[in-house]
């Protein structure tokens, strides 16, 4: 009987884990375990030594159920621990940096001249651009097999139909839909499309902003006052422009327009070609023409407009030195505007 106790507790002791532990229960106290063996054995025994014997092994059951007890507390906890270990945290430990998207430096730069044209009361207009020809040509005084349309490759989809060259035709559309009410006072941005070679420089597809105001006396001087703002907002206080002559079919006058270098302050560098001048957008008088197939009476009322292209300005800007990196997505190269939003 003492052996059975001893060895009870030894096997208990021993236990790695539940599973071994219910071995060792089986193996004492089930039906045919050991202890359920030794009370067996009572009916053999004189009578009188019946109590004592009960006695007894009553006492060895019940010391080995508390060993079972608090062996299986303490296996219980072990392996509850070897799940906190698996599941540590370290929670000093630093975070990983959430990966958030920039603005597009396309997007930089169209936000920055809508933002800056809408603080003047501009209204932003947009338009299709699978356009029809009357809008991006006829109603810029461009008519049908005019030498001026040669100027811009265009990308047609059928005799009617094509692929916008300029924002132009937005300024169109939006002139018609104003039936003659003056002030106008719109910028148009917008994608464009021309049958170009893509290089450094060119692209079959870019981004314009075409800004257009017509009212009562708008004059070539408000052009240049609100021309100058933009540069100096764009490229900074120092910057002063001049107007070159040019030609458009839908402005008379016309004028080319450069910013003094805000690289080299107009002394010379090879970002203006020594020049100490950048181009950046064509303007002009909006032409008579225009005025009148709207339903405007250049008569009465005059305005002006000009185009640029947001590549140009978001290269000059940042200083890229191919356009077609503003296309490929590369995120070495995109992360950088990071700062400029
Ligand atoms: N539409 C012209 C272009 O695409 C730009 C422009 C707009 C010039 C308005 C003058 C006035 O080149």
């Amino acid at each position: 009987m003492e052996n059975v106790l001893k060895e009870g507790l030894l096997a208990i002791e021993a236990c790695q884990n539940l599973g071994d532990l219910q071995n060792v229960r089986n193996e004492y106290l089930s039906k045919k375990g050991l202890v359920t063996q030794l009370m067996g054995k009572m009916k053999d025994l004189p009578a009188e030594d019946k109590p004592a014997y009960g006695a007894q092994v009553n006492q060895i059951k019940q010391s080995l159920e508390a060993a079972f007890k608090l062996k299986e507390e303490a296996l219980q906890e072990a392996a509850f621990d070897v799940q906190l270990q698996k599941g540590k945290i370290d929670l000093s430990l630093p975070s990983a940096m959430p990966l958030v998207g920039t603005l597009h430096p396309l997007t930089i730069v169209q936000t920055e001249i809508e933002q800056f044209f809408m603080g003047m009361g501009y209204l932003v207009k947009e338009g299709p651009e699978v356009e029809l020809d009357y809008y991006n040509f006829e109603r810029a005084n461009i008519p049908q097999d005019h030498p001026a349309r040669d100027m811009q490759d265009t990308f047609y989809i059928n005799a009617e139909w094509l692929l916008r060259t300029h924002t132009t035709a937005i300024q169109t559309r939006t002139l018609e839909a104003y039936k003659g009410e003056i002030p106008v006072k719109v910028i148009c941005p917008g994608k464009v499309f021309r049958k170009d070679d893509d290089d450094a420089t060119h692209s079959h597809q870019f981004v314009q902003i075409e800004g257009l105001v017509v009212g009562d006396k708008i004059s070539l001087a408000d052009l240049k006052g609100t021309l100058e703002l933009l540069a100096r907002h764009l490229f900074g206080e120092a910057r002063v422009i001049r107007f070159r002559p040019s030609y458009f079919q839908f402005t008379e006058p016309s004028v080319e327009v450069d910013v003094s270098c805000h690289i080299c302050n107009g002394k010379g560098c090879p970002t203006c070609k020594q020049s100490g001048w950048i181009e950046i957008l064509g303007a002009g008088m909006v032409h008579p023409n225009v005025l009148r197939m709207a339903g405007f009476d250049p008569e009465k009322v005059s305005g002006f407009a000009f185009g640029l292209g947001v590549e140009r300005v978001a290269l000059l800007k940042y200083g890229i030195d191919d356009i077609r990196h503003l296309y490929t997505n590369d995120l070495r190269f995109l992360n950088n505007f990071r700062r400029f939003e």
